[in-house]
């Protein structure tokens, strides 16, 4: 089958539905953001200044992480302890931009994406950069997008199901301030793949953009 990559801004729905075409094609799956979250983890807990690299890269070497693919989700385990719900917090949120703008943790990172990917044949692969810097050639690439309220709403609901205290107004700023940086970073930034297709998830289902997805990768 090949590479598909799903790229997109926070709250596009890349995360669910990446995770629906992975089951429904059989593939592996993979979350960059997971990646960059955990980085950011691993600093944070260190108190390492987030602007300093070359220490977390030092750090990020010694470190034991682990992906773990469970149901809907993507278990990330630091040195044996599950940090799933700890890297998807408003406080990693914050921070991530600071690991997501390093080209020397991009480097470290991007290698072990291309890593997974060789050791798992094919795969469906989320991020922002997928299929732009990490995976060019890819079979398969998407560009998923909604409004800025919608994302939103959705973040909103994420994390108030996870027992989270958190404010629609203040979810929608994070994701105004995120999409500013990842759109604006000199590495890896978030842009749509000139061969990649475009859905707008605004106003669909969930079921209805997996369904679109499948008909593309049967195409
Ligand atoms: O998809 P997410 O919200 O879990 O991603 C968290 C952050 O990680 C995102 O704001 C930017 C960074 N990221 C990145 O720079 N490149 C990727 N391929 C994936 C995520």
């Amino acid at each position: 089958m090949g590479i598909i990559t799903i790229d997109g801004p926070a709250g596009s729905g890349k995360s669910t539905i990446s995770k629906l075409v992975a089951k429904e094609l059989g593939l592996s799956f993979l979350d960059t953001g997971a990646m960059y979250r955990a980085l950011t983890l691993i600093a944070m807990n260190e108190g390492l200044d987030l602007e300093d690299s070359a220490k977390i890269k030092e750090l990020f070497d010694k470190t034991e992480l682990k992906f773990i693919p469970k149901d809907d989700t993507t278990l990330v385990e630091i040195n044996g302890v599950d940090c799933s719900d700890l890297i998807r917090s408003q406080r990693v949120t914050a921070n991530v931009r600071f690991i997501a703008s390093s080209p020397l943790l991009r480097a470290s990172l991007v290698e072990l994406q291309r890593q997974f990917a060789k050791e798992q044949g094919s795969i469906v692969t989320e991020g922002r950069d997928q299929g732009t810097v990490v995976f060019p050639d890819a079979q398969v690439k998407i560009y998923l997008n909604a409004d800025v309220d919608q994302r939103a709403i959705r973040r909103f609901k994420e994390l108030q199901a996870r027992g989270e205290k958190c404010d629609l107004q203040e979810i929608k700023d994070a994701i105004i301030a995120r999409d500013f940086s990842d759109e604006n970073r000199e590495v890896g930034s978030l842009k749509k793949a000139d061969d990649a297709i475009e859905i707008d998830t605004s106003a669909m289902s969930i079921e209805d953009v997996v369904s679109v997805i499948l008909q593309i990768v049967r195409e």
